[in-house]
């Protein structure tokens, strides 16, 4: 099976989501930062993993593009939607609502939302006003979960091969 692990990454949590998947994925796996390579059809794949940061309550805008650029393609194979944010429960569900196309949320065989990151010594000027009032609201700045993925293998190991 080949798949394409797609994703969005400012500061690294996203990407390393998803180059975790990558290594426990079975089958040929090709993770593509969607910064460099937008234009990477998903319609060579099998099956796609989309994922993407929060920022601001939204994913960043190339990753809006990709889905609509490619919405055909996307709508051929099963795809998996995931993104990484600070907030958790409700708050992070609602993210992970709006995040997508709509087409492309009901289309998807899987949702997630997996906990992120920030390191505040690794921010842009912009980005640590921003990050003040979150930062209020989350309490907590680290919550990478590796463990957080295994819902994800679990769901792909149960799609038709
Ligand atoms: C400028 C900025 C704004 C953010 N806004 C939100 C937000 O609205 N909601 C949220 O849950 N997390 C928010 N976060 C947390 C990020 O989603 C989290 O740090 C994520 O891990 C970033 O992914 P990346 O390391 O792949 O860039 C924000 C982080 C930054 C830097």
């Amino acid at each position: 099976m080949k798949i394409l692990i797609a994703y969005r990454s400012r500061y690294g949590c996203t990407r390393r989501y998803a180059e975790l998947l990558a290594g426990k994925l079975a089958g040929e796996v090709t993770v593509a930062d969607l910064r460099r390579e937008g234009r990477l059809s998903p319609a060579a794949f099998d099956l796609v993993l989309l994922g993407s940061p929060i920022y601001a309550g939204a994913v960043p805008a190339g990753v809006t593009r990709f889905c609509q650029r490619h919405r055909s393609a996307l709508l051929r194979v099963p795809v998996g939607l995931f993104i990484c944010c600070l907030y958790e429960g409700e708050k992070a569900r609602a993210q992970l609502d709006s995040a997508y196309p709509d087409w492309l949320s009901l289309h998807a065989f899987g949702r997630w939302t997996l906990g992120g990151e920030i390191r505040p010594d690794s921010l842009r000027f912009f980005d640590r006003l921003l990050v003040r009032a979150l930062v209020q609201g989350v309490g907590e700045l680290s919550r990478f979960r590796p463990e957080d993925l295994q819902d994800i293998l679990r769901r792909v190991g149960q799609l038709p091969s």
